[in-house]
């Protein structure tokens, strides 16, 4: 029965425009099985059609059921999304009289008005959208095929999420077409499905436009659980399809400060359609994410890592962000987790990745952040032709912005946040090329660990972690400015960190750094992928910065606001202290062949 009976029925434009007079547009009728006339079933049916065109009215649609199997029948009755109830009580008064000559004697049938429509069978079809059938009709050919494609697929794609993600299963709007010209189109689903279901059922009817009606200026597409009418007259009330206001803003609680601007509007993101959690503006439903990610399918994995995978995906308005999940089992519980990501979603810095909100159920743990095109710095670092793209101004400017967006952690905000975990993966670039620091916060939030102090459980990664971390799971601002330190120097150099360099002994990156420092040849190692155009003086006074920040003892690093000022400045540098101590960290860690990427911290996002 899942056929797809594609119809084709041409008419004239009239009927469409038609508004008084509400024949029987077009019924879908079952005839695998008839009932007979004075038959209880016949009864059955007459009452239920006379319940549902009676309770309808008050809010658009009804479904029901009446008598006893085997005479059972099931039915739904439902108006358009913009009609009014004194309409849809007119237009379901209809049904009464020409449901039994739409599909004569017909245990199962759908029968379509302009306005409205009935559906009824003996067998059960609440909440699915199988066993659909489609019918569509065709109006007359469009002159643009490949823009009025374009558009119309664009509108129904948007249409399609607005629709799912809204309580009334409805959506409506136009697009311009020509100067003269719009599309107008509306989706709707019976309220009986899911958002799932709803939205199978129109990409499914979507489907099948480009077979049936390719071409055409407007086709009405129509199944038994939803329905799609596009055309160039605008035929629906705009002002009743228009989607109801959100709900009014919570009151701010007392200590919190307001949203940030720029936040989206939360009627267009869709979000708080769980309608947990209503006071909370950084709450995303989980419907919403599924929707936004298609259901978190592969295609749109951006990057995995330890604690879990980031999905690309789209919100209803178009805006496109990053969703991780997360597979973390922290004892936190929910609401205290909530409490802690809202904090983290106040640092706001243009260094910073902004975290947009969260999902946080106690079987899925979702947070969602701005997208970023660029991907991070690693895919560029590290490969040997994109490597190429980064020229030395570039360069400056990524390192000058993480620098800015590691000193609001530090010293700026009002939580003191220590990364961590910084490192080339955890930089995204945004499509300027300006780098933002990504996954701040999440060690304190999911890495079971007091702030400042000793730690037993070491988040991090090998190669950026700084020797009293790695040794002792000391963490402090000072361990974070050894990571800046290495990533300084691997964007400098353009090698990775993890890795052996020379050959007597082999060397980690620092001590091959320093080694060359040391002999005065420094100059050999910056990297060849740096096209002309910088002065060696400014890309020594860098590589000197970041041997600064690697030195051994963590007194002797400077903070980031010293860091900020001597990338800034023209000033001599303090002298680095003797450096052998550089090896210990070599020795003390076990560099495996996957230690580029050794657990820890946060999955990398793209
Ligand atoms: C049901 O009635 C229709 C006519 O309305 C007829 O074409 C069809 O064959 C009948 N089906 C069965 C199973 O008798
Ligand atoms: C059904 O009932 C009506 C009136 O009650 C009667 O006129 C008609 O003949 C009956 N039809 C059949 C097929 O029994
Ligand atoms: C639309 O164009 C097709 C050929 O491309 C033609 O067969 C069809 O009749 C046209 N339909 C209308 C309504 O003009
Ligand atoms: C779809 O929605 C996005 C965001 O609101 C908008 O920018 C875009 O123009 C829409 N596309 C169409 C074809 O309506
Ligand atoms: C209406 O449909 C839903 C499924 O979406 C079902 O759970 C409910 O029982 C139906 N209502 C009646 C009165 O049958
Ligand atoms: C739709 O029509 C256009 C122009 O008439 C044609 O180029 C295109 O291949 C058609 N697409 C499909 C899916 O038939
Ligand atoms: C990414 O970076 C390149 C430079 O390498 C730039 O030309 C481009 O505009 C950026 N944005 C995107 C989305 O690729």
């Amino acid at each position: 029965m899942a056929s797809l009976l594609c119809s084709l029925i041409l008419l004239m434009g009239s009927l469409f425009l038609s508004s008084a007079a509400e024949a029987p547009m077009y019924s879908l009728c079952n005839r695998e099985r008839n009932y007979t006339d004075n038959s209880t079933y016949q009864a059955n049916l007459a009452s239920l059609i006379s319940s549902l065109s009676s309770s309808a009215p008050a809010t658009g649609f009804a479904n029901g059921t009446a008598g006893e199997v085997p005479d059972r029948v099931y039915g739904l009755a439902i108006c358009r999304g913009d009609v009014d109830a004194n309409k849809c009580r007119d237009c379901l008064s209809r049904v009464i009289q020409d449901a039994a000559a739409g599909c004569p004697r017909n245990k199962g049938a759908t029968i379509f008005y302009q306005l409205c429509h009935l559906r009824y069978s003996d067998q059960y079809f609440f909440g699915s959208s199988t066993g659909m059938e489609l019918s569509t009709i065709v109006l007359k050919n469009v002159s643009d095929v490949p823009t009025f494609n374009r558009l119309l697929g664009g509108l129904l794609n948007n249409l399609t999420i607005r629709a799912t993600l809204s309580e009334r299963r409805f959506a409506a709007a136009s697009v311009d077409f020509t100067n003269f010209e719009k599309i107008y189109a509306y989706v709707q689903c019976t309220k009986d499905l899911a958002p799932d279901s709803c939205n199978d059922c129109l990409r499914n009817e979507i489907s099948a436009i480009p077979q049936c009606c390719n071409a055409s200026n407007g086709a009405r597409v129509f199944g038994g659980s939803c329905d799609i009418r596009y055309g160039v007259d605008p035929f629906y009330n705009a002002a009743a399809a228009a989607d109801p206001p959100p709900p009014p803003s919570p009151p701010v609680p007392a200590n919190t400060s307001p949203p940030p601007a720029g936040t989206p509007a939360e009627g267009a993101t869709g979000r708080r359609d769980d309608g947990v959690n209503q006071d909370d503006s950084l709450q995303f439903g989980l419907e919403t994410l599924k929707l936004a990610t298609m259901n978190f399918c592969d295609q749109n994995k951006l990057g995995e890592g330890g604690f879990g995978v980031v999905y690309k995906g789209v919100l209803a308005d178009g805006q496109l962000i990053a969703v991780k999940r997360l597979v973390t089992n922290s004892g936190q519980g929910i609401s205290e987790l909530k409490n802690e990501v809202a904090l983290v979603a106040k640092l706001q810095h243009r260094n910073l990745v902004r975290l947009m909100g969260y999902c946080l159920q106690p079987q899925e743990k979702l947070l969602v952040y701005e997208y970023l095109p660029n991907k991070s710095l690693d895919k560029f670092l590290f490969d040997p032709f994109r490597s190429k793209e980064l020229t030395w101004e570039m360069r400056v400017k990524i390192i000058e912005g993480i620098s800015r967006g590691l000193l609001y952690l530090h010293e700026d905000s009002r939580l003191k946040i220590i990364h961590r975990d910084l490192k080339a993966s955890n930089i995204l670039l945004d499509e300027g090329m300006n780098p933002k620091i990504a996954d701040f916060g999440l060690a304190r939030l999911f890495g079971n660990e007091q702030s400042d102090g000793n730690t037993n459980q070491i988040a991090g990664t090998y190669g950026y972690m700084a020797p009293e971390y790695v040794m002792h799971g000391q963490i402090s601002t000072k361990s974070d400015v050894y990571s800046f330190g290495v990533l300084l120097l691997e964007i400098m150099t353009g090698r990775r960190c993890a890795g052996y360099y020379g050959r007597n002994p082999p060397a980690d990156l620092i001590s091959y750094i320093w080694q060359h420092w040391e002999e005065g040849n420094a100059v050999q190692l910056i990297d060849k992928d740096i096209a002309d155009g910088f002065s060696v003086e400014e890309a020594l006074r860098r590589i000197h910065i970041g041997l600064l920040c690697v030195q051994h003892d963590p007194l002797e690093r400077p903070i980031m606001s010293l860091v900020v000022l001597m990338l800034n400045s023209r000033s001599s540098l303090p002298a680095i202290s003797p450096l052998s101590s550089f090896t210990e960290v070599s020795t003390s860690v076990n560099w495996g062949p996957g230690a580029t990427s050794k657990p820890i911290g946060m999955p990398p996002m793209p």
